[in-house]
């Protein structure tokens, strides 16, 4: 099998438990954060994908030392003075621009290629960049790359148009080290933000309210290393239940804060499944043993509401269910690159702007498909376990930015791969 292909004969059952990896979008803030403060710093459960690899690169141009073992991660921030980055890995990747706000945050001065990431429509960093202004920030567009400098930050009162994840991480890191308080209204609520507040908190910030749409920062005149641990990914946690209920399996997933999973478990019981939640222990399972039910209207929305990362991996359920869904996506656009292959599969699904028409009742069968971005790759895989015959799946590159090892935890989770 080539590298950046993959191939799945079905319809197979899921089956099994698995340790969930560590969070892409709650490790990648917390690399940036390492350049608030010199130190060493360890980071367990961090996961092997290539969005980290991107954002260590970048470390490594600003001078860090990185070090690896596995799931644990050494980053020494000691040598860390360049603050004009020229790495590759901000181009290919959306969280390099969360370097603006740590950066300027220290070194007053910043210069990162504009940042790229899947693509899925437009993705602005205006909000970023107003937040970043009203702490002090002036910003300068070069050609290839984008400017900061910052003599000095100072608390502000910001309000946010709307609850962007980035933004908010960004005016929280330049905002720890801003002189006075700083307060974020309308903040995001997502629990990457919660664990980029535990962790720049054990770096020595002053830091209340996350979590909540309202996050107040007292600056602080320096912060320091410190270690954590990555959360495991909901998204990824989620990825799978999706693929235990097309697929009719049996799942329990461990190493989960289910208060991450917002309304995922009440949607997952809609369609169909048994769900037990065990907080205490961070776990959680799901049975499905009837044919899925249809949504009849589902909207992507901030946190806790439905995440646009998983609506593509509904998107494949419902395409199965026994009757017709519509599925709204009111976070970004063109997030529906998924159809065409999903249709190619024996989906009956039409959109319509940002609504998506899924007709259900469709028995899938394996064809050849490829994934155009991380998520919609993630959920042609799990379809691909749920139709009759083999499904080739090219793009693999694009999964790999999310998921550490899609292949080995589906072989965890019974599934048969060649
Ligand atoms: C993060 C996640 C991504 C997830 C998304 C929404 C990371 C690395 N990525 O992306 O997986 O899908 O949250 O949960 O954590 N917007 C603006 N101006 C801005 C910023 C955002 O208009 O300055 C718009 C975007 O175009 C989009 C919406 O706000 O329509 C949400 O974006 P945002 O919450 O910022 O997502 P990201 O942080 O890019």
């Amino acid at each position: 099998m080539e590298e950046d292909r993959l191939e799945i004969v079905g319809p197979q059952r899921m089956c099994g438990e698995l340790l969930v990896q560590g969070s892409k979008n709650a490790a990648l803030p917390m690399l940036a954060a390492m350049l608030l403060a010199e130190g060493v710093y360890i980071l367990h459960h961090c996961p092997q994908i290539t969005d980290v690899d991107h954002m260590l690169e970048l470390l490594m141009d600003a001078g860090c030392l990185v070090h690896r073992e596995g799931h644990m991660l050494i980053v020494d921030t000691r040598g860390a003075e360049r603050c004009r980055l020229s790495g590759s890995g901000a181009g290919k990747m959306r969280a390099g621009v969360t370097l603006l706000g740590s950066m300027l945050g220290r070194m007053h001065e910043v210069e990162i290629p504009y940042p790229g990431g899947c693509t899925i429509g437009r993705r602005p960093i205006d909000l970023h960049l107003k937040g970043l202004e009203q702490l002090g920030a002036v910003f300068e567009h070069r050609e290839h790359a984008l400017a900061g400098y910052a003599k000095d930050l100072r608390g502000a009162d910001i309000v946010l148009d709307f609850p962007s994840v980035g933004a908010t991480e960004n005016i929280l890191l330049a905002a720890t080290l801003a002189k006075g308080r700083t307060v974020i209204h309308g903040a995001a609520r997502e629990p990457e933000i919660t664990s980029l507040a535990g962790f720049l908190r054990k770096m020595g910030a002053h830091i209340e309210g996350e979590g909540t749409a309202e996050i107040r920062v007292e600056g602080v005149e320096r912060l320091h290393a410190a270690e954590y641990i990555v959360p495991s990914d909901r998204i990824v946690a989620g990825t799978y239940l999706l693929g235990a209920v097309m697929t009719g399996g049996e799942v329990r997933l461990l190493h989960v804060p289910t208060q991450h999973l917002g309304v995922l478990p009440r949607i997952l019981a809609q369609l169909g499944a048994e769900i037990a939640l065990w907080e205490e222990q961070d776990e959680i399972s799901l049975k499905m043993e009837r044919r899925i039910h249809p949504i009849p209207y589902l909207a992507t929305a901030p946190f806790p509401d439905f995440p646009t990362d998983l609506q593509s991996a509904l998107m494949a359920a419902l395409a199965m269910a026994s009757g017709p869904s519509f599925l709204e996506e009111k976070i970004f656009e063109a997030r529906f690159q998924v159809v065409p292959e999903l249709r190619k599969m024996g989906a009956r699904i039409y959109e319509e702007d940002s609504l998506a028409v899924i007709e259900g009742e469709a028995r899938l069968r394996g064809a050849q498909v490829e994934a155009r971005e991380l998520r919609g790759g993630a959920a042609l895989i799990m379809a691909a376990l749920a139709a009759e015959g083999k499904t080739v799946l090219g793009g693999m590159e694009f999964v790999k930015r999310g998921y550490e090892d899609i292949q080995g935890d589906l072989k965890k989770l019974g599934i048969v791969l060649h």
